[in-house]
């Protein structure tokens, strides 16, 4: 592949060359030695056309610790403010020989025209509701560190799916990982069709957790509500809210994980978050730097002319 644009294509043996490698890169991280000149004389552009702490960040660290140059490319001071077009602008970038668009856009599939109009290689840093493959990427990573495996393992993805691209993608690999999915949301939340996904449909929080291994939460998306999709916080924390109370459902080995930002005490309960026996929160933005050093890693070799 050239580019990464979503999970959905990958298989099985892609998924797992990608997580091996980001596991070495876990190492180097955490040791004293975390640089190395991978990517020297490479130039990455992070082009982010909505707001992101952790993957904007993430991508320039990894970036640099591979010896890249990064360029944070700020939208809102850029021409995009006089009314260039999102083709122009990554065509304007492409003429300067650059090796990686990072590009995270509000629009599902705006990602995929751009990469047909490019000849860099181009990461999908989140489109619309569509995917974000680096999430579900570090998602497996943080699981399959903490209980060696991905196949058999039961995941239920709750809350706001409807508007979430990190459910997308996390559907994708954890099927095509072997790992059996239940979805977790009021019918309000739920995409049309839900249950043709490959996926245990539940509208009931208690239900949906029995006996699960992972439990992954989902940020209730203000910005992308245009109706009535929750009567109330309060009501949606009662109902589908991660407490200490329903989380008794599931195994008592069960991993909370969340991808961040969270709203606290909307969809988790704010001690539960910071709970370190149960919570993987941080432990999945570490993953983030060694996914991402990880895929621009091979992206780059395969632009190389490498075989990876
Ligand atoms: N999880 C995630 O994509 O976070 P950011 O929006 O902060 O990048």
């Amino acid at each position: 592949h050239r580019h990464l644009l979503g999970i959905e294509g990958l298989g099985p043996q892609e998924i797992t060359a990608l997580l091996d490698l980001s596991d070495g890169f876990v190492e180097k991280n955490r040791s004293a030695d975390r640089k190395s000149n991978n990517l020297r004389g490479k130039t990455i552009i992070n082009l982010f056309f909505e707001n992101s702490t952790r993957t904007r960040t993430s991508f320039e660290l990894a970036g640099k610790r591979l010896g890249a140059d990064v360029i944070n490319m700020q939208v809102s001071a850029s021409s995009v403010a006089k009314g260039e077009t999102l083709i122009d602008t990554a065509m304007t970038l492409n003429a300067m020989h650059i090796d990686v668009l990072v590009v995270r856009h509000p629009d599902s599939g705006a990602v995929k025209l751009l990469s047909e109009k490019v000849n860099c290689a181009v990461i999908n840093a989140g489109d619309g509701a569509h995917e974000h493959p680096t999430q579900a990427l570090l998602d497996a990573l943080t699981i399959r560190r903490r209980k060696g495996h991905l196949d058999g393992l039961t995941v239920a993805i709750c809350g706001d799916v409807l508007h979430s691209r990190v459910a997308r993608s996390n559907i994708h690999l954890l099927n095509s990982m072997g790992a059996r999915v239940r979805l977790v949301a009021p019918r309000t939340l739920l995409p049309a069709q839900a249950d043709r996904l490959g996926v245990e449909v539940f509208h009931n929080m208690v239900k949906g957790l029995e006996d699960v291994d992972i439990v992954m939460m989902l940020r209730v998306q203000n910005e992308r509500m245009k109706g009535n999709f929750i009567p109330s916080i309060r009501e949606y924390f009662h109902f589908f809210g991660l407490d200490y109370e329903k989380l008794k459902a599931a195994k008592p080995d069960a991993l909370i994980m969340h991808p961040g930002p969270m709203n606290r005490g909307v969809e988790l309960d704010s001690d539960l978050a910071d709970d370190v026996e149960r919570s993987v929160i941080r432990e999945q933005v570490e993953m983030g730097v060694a996914v991402r050093m990880a895929c621009l890693d091979v992206l780059t070799q395969n632009l190389a002319g490498g075989n990876a």
